[in-house]
């Protein structure tokens, strides 16, 4: 073999034999394989070899070339099995690492709490009806015996909304859109639950969006008796057996008589503590019979009809049945503030 080809040839080799990367192999291949390359510069020589030996060296220059290509195509393959095995290192998954938690989703405690109630008073036989956030000022006030310039509005600092209209103050008003539908058909007897809105300067008990639960019952012979009954068993499914309730006289012009109901506290069991503040009762909603004028206003003679109404303070129960220290924490969207409501 010419001894040019024989140097090429041992040269390519050898310096195959240090191909470490791809890199590497690629320059070789420009150097030696390429159209440029050593290979195709000893092809070219062809021109200045004798006739007779042509053939002879134009064999050793292709069986060069193979021998090269053979050798960079084992490379080749041995640097990519070499380049997967790394990859497949780098990737490799510990199966036996315990997995990160799944991140389940929480209720909030006020939506605890709704749907506490709305169970408590399914079982009894009501129905539920959804209310509105925006209403108008008759079915906030007017239809519930509030007029104009009546005192009460005062103590419901209203959120007013271009046109006239408002965020409801109190769920009261569906008490109102519920008697205009029924058209004097009874019994009534259905709680709504709901947001409320009011121009509350926010702090640890006030916020200025909360929530309230309605109750509304309209039938024939519906006495106080009734509704004390009826909070009664509210209070003791919500808050236990051992609880008892009193009402205290007191006034909203929808209602008359009007009354607020305290339940025994569950804390010291009404001997008296922090969470009752000594008196061993504690405040949980507002209610009384339904005002005569508001029955008329609505569609039912109050001479055949009568009913009573409450208003359960959603935050309020949710605070006391979970030791929830500030009202401001429902609205305040940290993921931590729900988590040990989880189990509940
Ligand atoms: N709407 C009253 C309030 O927001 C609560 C209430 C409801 C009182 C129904 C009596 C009857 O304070």
């Amino acid at each position: 073999m010419d001894t040019a080809i024989e140097k090429t040839l041992a040269e390519g080799l050898a310096q195959l034999k240090e191909v470490k990367t791809q890199v590497e192999l690629d320059r070789f291949y420009a150097v030696y394989l390429a159209k440029k390359g050593a290979i195709a510069g000893l092809m070219g020589q062809m021109r200045s070899i004798p006739n007779e030996e042509k053939a002879a060296f134009g064999k050793a220059v292709n069986e060069a070339k193979s021998q090269l290509t053979n050798e960079y195509e084992n490379k080749k393959q041995a640097l990519e099995e070499e380049a997967l095995s790394a990859k497949l290192q780098a990737e490799q998954i510990d199966l036996s690492l315990p997995g990160r938690g799944a991140g389940v989703g929480h209720q909030n405690p006020f939506r605890l709490i709704i749907d506490e109630v709305t169970d408590i008073f399914l079982d009894m036989g009501y129905e539920v009806v959804s209310g509105r956030d925006v209403e108008t000022d008759l079915y906030n006030f007017e239809l519930l015996n509030v007029p104009a310039d009546h005192p009460a509005r005062d103590m419901q600092d209203t959120f007013y909304l271009k046109g006239g209209k408002l965020l409801r103050t109190q769920t009261s008003a569906a008490q109102a859109h519920v008697m205009l539908e029924r058209k004097g058909l009874t019994p009534i007897k259905m709680i709504s639950p709901g947001k409320t809105y009011r121009r509350d300067d926010d702090d640890m008990t006030h916020s200025h969006q909360f929530a309230q639960i309605e109750g509304l019952v309209v039938d024939k012979n519906i006495s106080l008796g009734n509704l004390k009954a009826t909070l009664e068993l509210f209070a003791k499914k919500m808050f236990g057996e051992k609880r008892e309730i009193r009402l205290r006289s007191s006034y909203f012009p929808f209602t008359e008589p009007s009354v607020e109901v305290d339940v025994s506290c569950f804390a010291c069991q009404g001997k008296g503590c922090s969470m009752c503040k000594g008196s061993g009762w504690i405040e949980i909603l507002g209610a009384g019979m339904v005002n005569p004028k508001v029955l008329k206003m609505c569609g039912y003679d109050p001479d055949v009809w009568s009913g009573f109404a409450f208003g359960v303070g959603v935050e309020r129960v949710a605070m006391l049945r979970y030791g929830i220290d500030d009202i401001r924490r429902f609205y305040a969207d940290d993921f931590r503030f729900l988590s040990p409501f989880y189990a509940k």
